[in-house]
């Protein structure tokens, strides 16, 4: 049956076939071809979308404003400062206005609750731009840039998780391989084990068991051994800045290295990151926590701008792939 996205919303994989993924993905493989071409769109003409970030961004509000503008569509940015949501107007109130604007609304902050609450009263399609406890446009770039650069197909990839097991991409992950019947393991201190949340996995592993995915949590690093991936995030997700030092005690033994991607015994390993990423202390926040005694780096310089390293095609992917979102669901 012909793959229709008209009117969804974005919240999670979870909500998507893998044939619903599968169509997204060949979209923008698509549509990034398209712009390689230079061939200009109008794909998004007449649309307008609005941009609501209650955390910082770069990639997500950037892939969001140049991926509706190079399709013709007007865009608007609203930061927590600037907009009157849930200070003197409900979530409910502020959706159904945005609805009557807007043919899309893209969230970024905290409770995974408030997108959902944002697309159950829009009548709009609502995009996730990262909640505490997802990021699936990440996800979607991220399997983009495997089919680009691993020569297997999706349900012959291993993908390896590494550090803070419990964060956002890491759950994110574990739905996207559940979905696209990979092989995942999330690599990292049997403390923060402890912590990942038992109904994320669960709801994986269902998954998992109609496509054939598998989906692992293991402290054992020869649980990494033949994987095509190695995927880090940083170790204090936005808004947990307070936990840095207890994270450095956990993850300092997780930081990607050279070791790390021998260790895979995979010579064609690569390396992705969702970015921003602590490989060098060129950062305040890297420099001012060095003073303080913490080495906040997931991995090392020499592996982030390594030949295994394909971050930053990885970076460009979030345009096409949240391009693809918005022509699939809006146009
Ligand atoms: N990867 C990612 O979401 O980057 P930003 O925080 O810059 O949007
Ligand atoms: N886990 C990170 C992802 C950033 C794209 C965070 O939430 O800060």
């Amino acid at each position: 049956m012909a793959v229709n996205l008209k009117g969804r919303s974005f919240l999670t994989l979870m909500d998507f076939t893998p044939e619903e993924i599968r169509y997204m993905l060949d979209l923008a493989h698509d549509l990034k071809a398209k712009k390689r071409a230079g061939i200009k769109g109008e794909l998004l003409r007449g649309k307008n979308i609005v941009l609501l970030f209650e955390k910082t961004s770069t990639r997500t509000r950037c892939a969001f404003e140049v991926g509706a503008m190079d399709e013709g569509a007007g865009v608007t940015f609203l930061d927590s400062k600037s907009s009157q949501m849930g200070k003197k107007e409900s979530l409910e109130d502020t959706a159904k206005v945005l609805g009557r604007f807007y043919d899309g609304i893209e969230y970024r902050g905290y409770d995974q609750k408030v997108v959902e609450d944002l697309a159950k009263y829009a009548g709009v399609p609502v995009w996730n731009g990262l909640t505490d406890v997802d990021h699936p446009t990440q996800i979607l770039a991220d399997l983009l840039t495997i089919e680009e650069h691993v020569a297997k197909p999706l349900n012959r990839v291993k993908v390896v998780f590494v550090g803070d097991i419990r964060n956002n991409m890491a759950y994110a992950w574990m739905y996207g391989c559940a979905k696209m019947g990979m092989s995942f393991v999330a690599y990292g201190p049997a403390e923060l084990a402890d912590q990942v949340d038992a109904d994320v996995v669960a709801r994986a592993r269902a998954v998992a068991e109609e496509t054939g995915a598998s989906i692992e949590i293991s402290s054992d690093i020869e649980s990494i051994k033949g994987a095509d991936v190695l995927y880090t995030d940083i170790w204090a997700s936005m808004g947990e800045e307070d936990q840095i030092p207890d994270r450095v005690r956990m993850l300092t033994p997780f930081r990607v290295t050279k070791e790390m991607l021998e260790a895979t015994g995979n010579d064609d390993v690569i390396f992705l990151h969702c970015l921003p990423s602590f490989h060098d202390f060129e950062t305040t926040m890297a420099q001012t926590q060095k003073e303080l005694g913490y080495d906040i780096r997931e991995v090392t310089d020499d592996v982030f701008k390594s030949k295994h390293s394909k971050v930053f095609d990885e970076a460009e992917n979030r345009m096409h792939t949240i391009k693809a979102v918005m022509v699939a669901t809006i146009a």
